[in-house]
This record gives C-alpha cells, structure tokens and sequence, in this order.
C-alpha cells in the first residue's frame, strides 16, 4: 500500500491527509485490546479545559507495549510519513489517546507546534490512527486546508477570532477504526467533544526530520513537571542538541 503522486501534493497543499484502512482489521483489535488494558491499568495524563476534560493519555506506549511498539513503527504507516515529508525522519514521541464517553469537552483550535520542543524543525507532523470507529460525534479532527503556509498567531483565541481563520474552509474528517490521518505541526485542527456511549481510542505519533534538534524554550511549558520518561531524557538536554539518541530512533 503506497501513496499516489496526487496524494503526496495534497498533503503539501492542504497540510493533512486521511489514508483509508494503513491498518488490517487484526492489527486493529489486537492494538485496540493492548490499548483498553493500557489505559486500564495505567496513570494517564490529561489536558484540562474550562469546560472538562479535552483528553487523557499514556505516554510513550511503546515503551511498555511491543504491540503498540509495531503499531508506532509500522511499515506502510513510517514509509508514507517518510514519503509525505520527502526525508528521512525519527521517531519524536507516541501518545495513546482517550476522548472519553460522554462528558468530554471539545479540543479547541490548535497547531502542535507550539507543544513540541523542536527547533525550527523543516518537518514535523503526526499519524492519528484510530482504533475505534471515530465519527463527528466521537470527536474526530476537522483541520483547517493550507494552514500550515501562514503565519498565525500562537495564542489560542487570538487564533480563534483571527479574520484567516476565521472565515476560512475547513474538513471534517470521520474516520473508520484502522484509518490514518497524517497531519503537518503547523496546520490547526480542532475536535468536537464526544457525546456517545464509546470512549474514542487513537494512536498518535509524532515524527520528526532525522536532522531535528532540541528547543528548551518550548519544552518548558509543555514539558515541565512531567516524569514520563521522554521528559525525563529531554530535561538532560541542553539547546540546540540533535534529537539523535535511542528515545529516537530512524524510521528506516
Ligand atoms: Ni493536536
């Protein structure tokens, strides 16, 4: 399963790309059974809002899970990230996602970024793999075409009111368990909350250009107080430094 040309200069244009079915539908229940009992058993982290809980998740699942180790590493998925970035690329972080059942708060309008201490990177961008079906009322991604060409603002409501926001096209983008979106850090993208009865459970990886770098300056308020290990190594870090050590492996 590869990706066509069109494709490739889509997600250029558009800053996303949704790929029907990178997963087998095996693949999906087994990743979906080690993912339940993962955040079963485990300490979760959460992005609080005024209005609720936005999500929960484990950290570096990859780390206690050879399953979602194969999922984040995943061949036909790291060969298109490879292929949209035109590079080669690391591995930066996983995070197992959870928007619970109802009473979730939606996820506000955002570019990732800001929350990623990577210098100046060329290229950062993220697989969102879903492992249950996601439609609109589970909270699945709407992104904002071509966003990732301007230069916004980096507040949050700023971003919200900013008249090329504002009054710009977006997609909303269900997707069936076993379905991929890839997106770039720079494009925005919000969720709705999720108001079923089914908790929505997605996979995201990061992947970074393998000349990438560490920006302290951004790490110290998405990182600080945090004690998964990923945070624990970036803290050793100093400015400038190559994200290059085994936390980050090469895709290929
Ligand atoms: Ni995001």
């Amino acid at each position: 399963m590869a990706l066509h040309d069109d494709e490739v200069a889509r997600y250029q244009r558009e800053g996303f790309l949704k790929v029907p079915q990178v997963l087998t539908p095996e693949e999906v229940a087994e990743g979906l059974e080690e993912a339940t009992a993962m955040l079963r058993r485990q300490d979760t982290l959460q992005w609080p809002s005024e209005a609720g809980v936005v999500m929960d998740w484990v950290a570096s699942p990859e780390l206690e899970s050879r399953i979602l180790r194969r999922l984040v590493l995943h061949p036909v998925i790291t060969a298109m990230a490879e292929r949209l970035a035109g590079r080669p690329l690391r591995l930066f972080k996983s995070e197992l996602l959870r928007k619970a059942q109802v009473g979730s708060a939606a996820t506000p309008l955002h570019a990732d970024e800001g929350a990623l201490p990577i210098n100046g990177a060329p290229v950062t961008l993220t697989a969102w793999v879903a492992l249950v079906d996601v439609p609109e009322q589970r909270g699945c991604m709407t992104f904002w075409p071509g966003t990732c060409q301007l230069v916004l603002p980096e507040d949050a409501e700023a971003l919200d009111t900013h008249p090329e926001v504002a009054f710009r096209p977006r997609v909303t983008v269900p997707l069936r368990a076993g379905d991929c979106t890839f997106h770039d850090a720079r494009t925005l993208h919000a969720a709705h909350a999720n108001t079923t009865e089914v908790t929505r459970i997605s996979l995201a990886t990061v992947y970074m250009d393998a000349e990438a770098t560490f920006d302290p300056e951004r790490f110290l308020y998405s990182g600080e107080g945090m004690t998964d290990p990923l945070s624990l190594h970036l803290k050793s870090l100093g400015a400038g430094q190559p994200l290059a050590s085994e936390h980050f492996p090469k895709l290929r």
